[in-house]
């Protein structure tokens, strides 16, 4: 089965959360072969981190926390090459903007609309907010042929979080 191309936006990703859990189950993912073949991983956080230094604070992450330690020295590299980092304030419109643009710039890269999804790293309370404005932003409507359901359950939820 072909997966179809995915973008994972990681809110909090710069967060221990992030380090010790979701970027391990990713790269557990990725060994498995349960990735699509076109995918993109994007932190965001507000800390100014360089993509490359992201990588490297991961795979320490990775390191320390991963059931799984194999192959790192060369399916990591192959694996954090589709990792990136944005440094955004999530209470920022302009950063909506921006990751809209992100978005369409990386399906027209692809040829596709992509699947998008949302992982809510971030203090509970900041959820609502952030559901708010990718519902504001339009970021999450479906604007595929065929749909999606994770695009569809995504705008479903920010529906219900934005009313
Ligand atoms: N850590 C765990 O093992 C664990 C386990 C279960 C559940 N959780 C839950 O997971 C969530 C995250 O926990 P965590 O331990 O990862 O917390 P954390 O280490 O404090 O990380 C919070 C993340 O939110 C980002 N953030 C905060 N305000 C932001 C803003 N305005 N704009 C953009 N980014 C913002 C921070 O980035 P900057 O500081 O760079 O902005 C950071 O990346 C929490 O709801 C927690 O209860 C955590």
């Amino acid at each position: 089965m072909t997966l179809h191309p995915t973008i994972v936006f990681i809110f909090g990703g710069s967060g221990d959360l992030t380090n010790r859990k979701l970027i391990p189950a990713l790269y557990n993912l990725y060994l498995d072969r349960f990735l699509p073949e076109k995918y993109t991983v994007v932190g965001i956080g507000r800390t100014p981190i360089s993509d490359e230094d992201y990588r490297n604070n991961l795979l320490t992450g990775v390191r320390d926390f991963s059931r799984r330690k194999d192959q790192l020295d060369v399916k990591w590299t192959e694996f954090a090459q589709n990792v990136h980092y944005q440094s955004r304030d999530l209470k920022d419109d302009n950063s909506y903007r921006g990751i809209f643009e992100w978005i369409e710039q990386k399906g027209a890269e692809w040829g596709v609309v992509p699947n998008v999804i949302f992982y809510l790293s971030v203090a509970p309370q900041l959820a609502p907010g952030i559901a708010t404005k990718l519902h504001q932003h339009k970021i999450c409507e479906d604007r595929s042929a065929q749909g999606s359901f994770l695009k569809n359950l995504s705008d479903t939820i920010c529906k219900a979080h934005a009313s």
